[in-house]
């Protein structure tokens, strides 16, 4: 049997990650793919309830680095189900996964290639989908309150780490500037099916960029 595809969907907030994730999960459905949906952090699990915590509760203070390694770890506890469903010819779309992990805790401040190491092994997408905004908008833009700057200032920092990727190629980056929800669905569609249609090589698995 051939293996399902592997499908992660990365970006920014306010991309419209989610709404696309929801969008091509419908779509494959209608095309008769079975496909499960993977979202990251998965926040039901053990590991998961620990990062819900530290997102939601500003008084639970975790070091950078232990941040780090539980949302890695929060990737292990799916690893054996994702590469299980794949074997089983199951298409899997991941709604962030190693590449946010490395993005957001680079952009604090920790070395890049520590960010990477402890996610060596997992499964490695057929195709990443990085949505962006072309223009570095919101980080010039007037009238913007002090926290407002801070963040879209975090925002292109890990706008900029993201990109470290995009040499790699399964790395595909979809310009969401002026586009409606369906335009970039259909771009979206257009770089899956693409992909879909290739003969599949074994499953990759992430090793040193
Ligand atoms: P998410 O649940 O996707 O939030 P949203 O739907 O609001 O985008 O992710 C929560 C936050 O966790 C988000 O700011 C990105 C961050 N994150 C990491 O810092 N490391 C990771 O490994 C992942 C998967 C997410």
């Amino acid at each position: 049997m051939t293996r399902g595809v592997l499908v992660c969907i990365e970006g920014l907030d306010r991309t419209g990650k989610t709404t696309q994730t929801t969008s091509l999960l419908e779509k494959l459905d209608k095309d008769g793919v079975d496909a499960t949906l993977i979202k990251f952090p998965e926040r039901t699990t053990p590991i998961g309830r620990i990062i819900n915590t530290y997102l939601t509760d500003t008084a639970f203070e975790l070091s950078d680095q232990s941040a780090h390694l539980l949302f890695s770890a929060n990737r292990w506890e799916l690893a054996e189900k994702i590469r299980s469903l794949l074997e089983d010819g199951k298409t899997v779309v991941l709604d962030r996964y190693v590449y946010s992990g490395v993005a957001y805790s680079s952009a604090k401040g920790l070395p890049f290639d520590w960010c990477l190491s402890p996610d060596i092994g997992l499964p490695k997408p057929d195709i990443v989908l990085f949505m962006k905004f072309k223009q570095e908008e919101n980080v010039t833009r007037e009238g913007f309150g002090e926290e407002r700057y801070e963040v879209a200032e975090f925002q292109q920092k890990v706008k900029t780490q993201f990109e470290k990727f995009q040499n790699e190629d399964n790395w595909r980056t979809i310009y969401v500037d002026n586009k409606s929800i369906e335009e970039v669905g259909e771009m979206i569609w257009t770089e899956y099916k693409v992909t879909a249609s290739r003969r599949r090589e074994a499953l990759q698995y992430f090793s040193k960029l």
